[in-house]
């Protein structure tokens, strides 16, 4: 598809988005079948040491935000509650910082075991030295979420007050020392062009990652943003259908601030072409906390991920990563 072409379909609205979402529809179901990856998620914490203009967990904000950490033992009883849901995917995520690292040094091997090895832990805790890369892959770490957020390497320093590069070294190393990485991208970020976009979705190629996700701009209560216009689901839609039709192979999730963006827009993500859900298990406090979008963000219920799936015609699965693990010899614990 040429650099032309993308930015048209980026575009497209009425009739015309139906037939490309049929076309990205079509390659994911001849990729993974008409099925749903789903996904558990504990929030670690909600301490950052970023200062990304787009999130209220800033670290500017830190010292104002309720803070907390959840202990290893804590994260133990929760994989429990996502183990009995029958999800073997376990996505570990919080605000960047070297503190959660003893934590999850003690919880990672628990779980592991709590599963029988037949777990996939993916962690999205940010960047890190190789060396911890290597530390948190061999006590069982599977998998890792990395997202460039834009590829644009003037806004990404203007956003995030971090380097692209740093980013995309992190993700290097992330590779070599052997994780399934995700990358992802926020669409109508302040500042971004349509150009810009076409980067992101070439760079997901370039890069070679196994997944890649795509939130629509949400301003958000207390960031610098908080004024700036929200992002369009429609484009975000859209971009979700394009990197499947360019990357057949990628996990690509429905995200939940599309839901926050427009009601139904889950449900839409599944049409154009996602095939990944998340669904969140802390607690009604922590949930609070975790400022991600603001106070009232939408929470995913299993619930509404069953509803929904089903909706749309498809059907819940596990991990697609774990058969691969165990036969490259995955560390017993
Ligand atoms: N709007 C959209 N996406 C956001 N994220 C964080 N803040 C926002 C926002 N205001 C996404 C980023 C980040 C992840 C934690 O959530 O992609 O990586
Ligand atoms: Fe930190 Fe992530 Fe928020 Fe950036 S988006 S401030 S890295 S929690």
């Amino acid at each position: 598809m040429t650099r032309e072409e993308m930015r048209r379909l980026l575009l497209v609205n009425g009739s015309e988005q139906e037939e490309l979402f049929a076309e990205s529809r079509k390659a994911r179901d001849l990729h993974f079948g008409s099925t749903v990856v789903l996904r558990g998620v504990i929030e670690l914490t909600n301490v950052c040491r970023v200062n990304c203009d787009y999130c209220p967990m800033r670290r500017d904000n830190v010292r104002e935000n309720d803070t907390y950490f959840l202990t290893a033992d804590r994260i133990v009883e929760m994989a429990g509650l996502i183990r009995d849901s029958g999800i073997d995917v376990v996505l570990l995520q919080g605000g960047e910082t070297p503190s959660v690292l003893p934590i999850l040094k003690d919880a990672i091997p628990r779980i592991r075991r709590l599963y029988n090895n037949q777990v996939e832990i993916l962690l999205n805790i940010g960047n890190l030295k190789r060396a911890q890369y290597e530390r948190l892959r061999s006590i069982g770490a599977t998998s890792y979420i990395l997202k460039h957020e834009t590829s644009d390497p003037a806004l990404h320093l203007r956003m995030r007050h971090e380097t692209l590069e740093s980013r995309l070294r992190c993700m290097r190393d992330l590779q070599e020392v052997g994780f399934k990485v995700g990358t992802g991208l926020i669409s109508d970020l302040p500042g971004q062009t349509l150009d810009s976009i076409v980067d992101d979705i070439e760079l997901a190629g370039e890069l070679g990652v196994d997944m890649c996700s795509v939130s629509p701009f949400i301003p958000a209560p207390n960031t610098p943003l908080s004024l700036s216009p929200v992002g369009g689901n429609e484009l975000a839609l859209n971009i979700i259908a394009l990197l499947r039709l360019c990357y057949p192979q990628l996990l690509i999730p429905s995200v939940s601030a599309l839901e926050r963006v427009g009601s139904g827009g889950q449900s839409r993500g599944l049409d154009a072409g996602a095939n990944v859900m998340t669904v969140n298990f802390s607690s009604a406090t922590d949930q609070k906390r975790y400022l991600i979008y603001g106070k009232d963000r939408f929470v995913v219920t299993l619930d509404h991920v069953r509803g929904l799936v089903r909706a749309s015609g498809l059907e819940l699965r596990g991990s697609v990563f774990i058969d691969e693990y165990l036969m490259s010899g995955e560390p017993a614990t």
